[in-house]
């Protein structure tokens, strides 16, 4: 079995003393977020990057909470779709500080957002610009960069994004039909692990701004999109990640100066963080519905831990993490480890394992209707919540609002019932006291 989560990966924010408590008082299952830490989260990344303004990638956290906070905050939006935009308004964000991000738009997509007021939409091929022309004419556009996504939990390559070659081509074909070519975007990679990710992509862009300049192309601004990761993921084989957060920013910085020093002129600068800003900040209470045991063909003895909730009700990305576990109702088990799946009839919905790997210590005693909390699971998992497959819920969520870590008006906490055996002290996470 791989080692559990090493004990000291768990910064405090994986767990706030408002998550704890909420956790601790829900007597059903739902995912809370904590507004309170996705500001901390938010002023953290503005200081470590000033200067550099922030649209939050909504599709990470599409809760309308959360986006009034961090609008309220001076946080613009990356939307991907029309309904994305409106929902991003309705935040009371200008316009101005919402994007059309999406370089996969239809005609009526474009001419819905034009009609909402965007005149920033990403691009990456030269249909794409002719359609832009067409329905939202005169609007700015940014061109993305394909990107190699080394290095990330999720590549994002391929489906976006072009060579530095066709930015050219579609920057200048912008600007003959009356746009505004007006800047570059890349995405190094969801949960970029590296600071070479990021490295890469300013070489990349460095080369294009120069490059652009000789076609007589001068932009405004650079997109540098999402990929900044959340601290609080433990891979498929069970180990804590431990993305090298400060030399993550130190590159970025060092990014900047460069290409501002290569452009010469004023050179602006975006951030679209989706995970990095919700991720750690959220966390689903679940429960037990059974551990079993049971012998495969190849004799093999296998536990298996059903959970309440899985890859279709809110822990989507369990195809490249396992999340972190807490028993609150075992403070100091004995562990027997157990392959984690969730309650549907489906293979699918299980964590990432192989024989004698990805196997999660769970407490022997672990019975059906025990509580479990869920760590950082604040990033893609009401957007990715289906309708009910299988005939399970969506999950329910409940916003702690940023000043009391109570629950917003309108989204009251179940009647908390409180545990009787519940051990807020020394709660195991995975293996491992928290
Ligand atoms: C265009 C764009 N920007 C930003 C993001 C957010 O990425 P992350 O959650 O890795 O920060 C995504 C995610 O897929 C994206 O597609």
């Amino acid at each position: 079995m791989n080692r559990p989560a090493a004990p000291g990966t768990l910064t405090p924010g994986t767990l706030s003393p408002a998550l704890r408590s909420a956790l601790a008082a829900s007597a059903d299952d739902r995912i809370f977020y904590d507004l309170a830490g996705i500001a901390r989260r938010y002023t953290a990344l503005r200081d470590e990057l000033p200067g550099v303004a922030v649209r939050f990638a909504m599709k990470a956290c599409p809760v309308d909470e959360v986006l009034a906070h961090l609008a309220a905050l001076g946080a613009g939006f990356d939307a991907a779709s029309p309904h994305e935009i409106a929902q991003a308004l309705r935040t009371g964000a200008p316009a101005g500080r919402v994007h059309y991000g999406n370089t996969v738009k239809s005609d009526a997509g474009i001419a819905e957002a034009y009609r909402l007021g965007i005149r920033d939409f990403a691009t990456d091929s030269l249909p794409d610009v002719v359609a832009i022309a067409e329905h939202a004419p005169g609007s700015r556009v940014f061109c993305r960069l394909a990107t190699s996504g080394e290095g990330a939990l999720w590549g994002l390559s391929r489906k976006f994004g072009c060579s530095a070659a066709d930015a050219v081509r579609v920057l200048t074909a912008a600007r003959d039909a009356g746009l505004t070519p007006a800047g570059l975007s890349v995405h190094v990679g969801s949960q970029q692990l590296t600071s070479k990710g990021w490295s890469a992509a300013f070489d990349l862009l460095g080369d294009v701004l120069v490059e652009g300049r000789r076609h007589g192309v001068e932009l405004d601004h650079v997109n540098l999109g999402g990929g900044l990761p959340a601290l609080g993921y433990v891979d498929r084989h069970g180990t804590a990640l431990e993305p090298p957060l400060d030399e993550i920013f130190q590159a970025v910085r060092d990014g900047i100066d460069r290409l501002r020093r290569l452009h010469g002129g004023a050179l602006d600068f975006v951030l679209e963080p989706g995970r990095h800003l919700v991720a750690d900040q959220g966390a689903i209470r679940t429960h037990v519905y059974r551990l079993t045991s049971r012998q495969q063909p190849d004799g093999e003895r296998e536990h298996w831990l059903y959970l309440g909730c899985g890859k279709f009700n809110g822990l989507y990305e369990m195809d490249q993490v396992q999340y972190r576990l807490v028993f609150p109702t075992h403070p100091a088990p004995e562990y027997v480890p157990a392959v984690v799946a969730g309650p549907t009839c489906d293979s699918d919905d299980t964590f990432p394992h192989g024989q004698a790997s990805g196997l999660v210590p769970v407490p022997r005693t672990a019975a059906s209707g025990d509580p479990v909390w869920i760590l950082s699971t604040g990033a893609y998992a009401v957007s990715y919540l289906t309708q009910g497959f299988n005939g399970f819920d969506p999950l329910p969520y409940t916003v702690l609002p940023a000043d009391a870590g109570l629950p917003s008006p309108g989204r009251q906490l179940p009647e908390a019932a409180r545990q009787s055996r519940i051990c807020l002290g020394d709660a195991p996470v995975n293996g491992e006291a928290s």
